[in-house]
């Protein structure tokens, strides 16, 4: 998968180079390639900024470099392109799932007060946010799009990491991990999990993932059993039922 990030600190993605993701990159399974917006300026001063028609605080990011940058990366409009934005839709592990099947992306990073709004209506396809905060640039979150889209590109995680099993790939948040020793600081790994019994592993993991869910989660929960409780009225039911996705994009 190719993706294109433009951007005024293209340095802070390197920062994608270690771990996982660096190895993806080393064995060609992902490209990420960030391009300096500044570079594309037209302006004698080199200036991608401008105050905002109206006032208001904070600087607006011109026009001309950003839609320079973007129709320089992707001239026929053949890539799906995402600027990131608090004012997006929040990302979310379906909305990845669906990112990582496009062949290549193109992530547009701006600063300051955000973009000239031309731009948005003239070159982009979706806005997406990574949560409901406001951060100094799109930078870190088109980071944040970008690992969790990679994990779903073929190969990048090895089997024992995969997608299949992990907090929300069947709508609800993991079960509790142990790993050795079986006793830490007086606390016991649940016997269970030491049974050897396979049916009786999946039942208590599937149970902890129900009530950690209604806890932390009472929004994903009930979205997915809206009418019965598996972990009241409906025990015995709710048990070996495999929850939906979360398909609330
Ligand atoms: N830019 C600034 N804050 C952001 C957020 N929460 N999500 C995406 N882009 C942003």
């Amino acid at each position: 998968m190719k993706i294109q990030v433009a951007t005024i600190f293209p340095e802070m993605f390197s920062g994608l180079d270690i771990g996982i993701l660096g190895k993806a990159q080393q064995k060609g399974l992902i490209e990420v390639n960030a391009v300096n917006i500044r570079d594309y300026t037209t302006d004698k001063h080199h200036k991608t900024d401008d105050t905002p028609f109206g006032g208001g605080a904070g600087m607006v990011m011109t026009p001309q470099p950003l839609h320079d940058t973007i129709n320089a990366l992707d001239p026929e409009h053949k890539v799906r392109r995402i600027y990131m934005s608090p004012k997006g839709k929040t990302l979310n592990q379906s909305m990845v799932e669906r990112l990582a099947k496009e062949q290549s992306l193109l992530l547009v990073c701006g600063s300051y007060e955000g973009i000239d709004e031309r731009i948005i209506e003239l070159d982009i396809d979706e806005e997406v946010s990574i949560g409901d905060y406001v951060l100094t640039g799109g930078e870190l979150p088109a980071m944040v799009l970008i690992n969790a889209v990679s994990r779903y590109v073929e190969g990048v995680l090895g089997s024992s990491e995969s997608t299949s099993e992990e907090s929300f790939s069947d709508g609800l948040l993991e079960y509790p991990q142990y790993t050795r020793p079986k006793s830490f600081c007086g606390l016991d790994v649940p016997d269970v999990l030491l049974s050897g019994n396979h049916k009786d592993i999946k039942e208590w993991r599937y149970r902890k993932q129900l009530e950690i869910t209604k806890e932390r989660r009472p929004d994903l929960y009930y979205a997915l059993f809206p009418d019965s409780d598996p972990l009241t009225e409906n025990k015995k039911k709710g048990k070996n039922k495999s929850a939906k996705k979360d398909g609330k994009e």
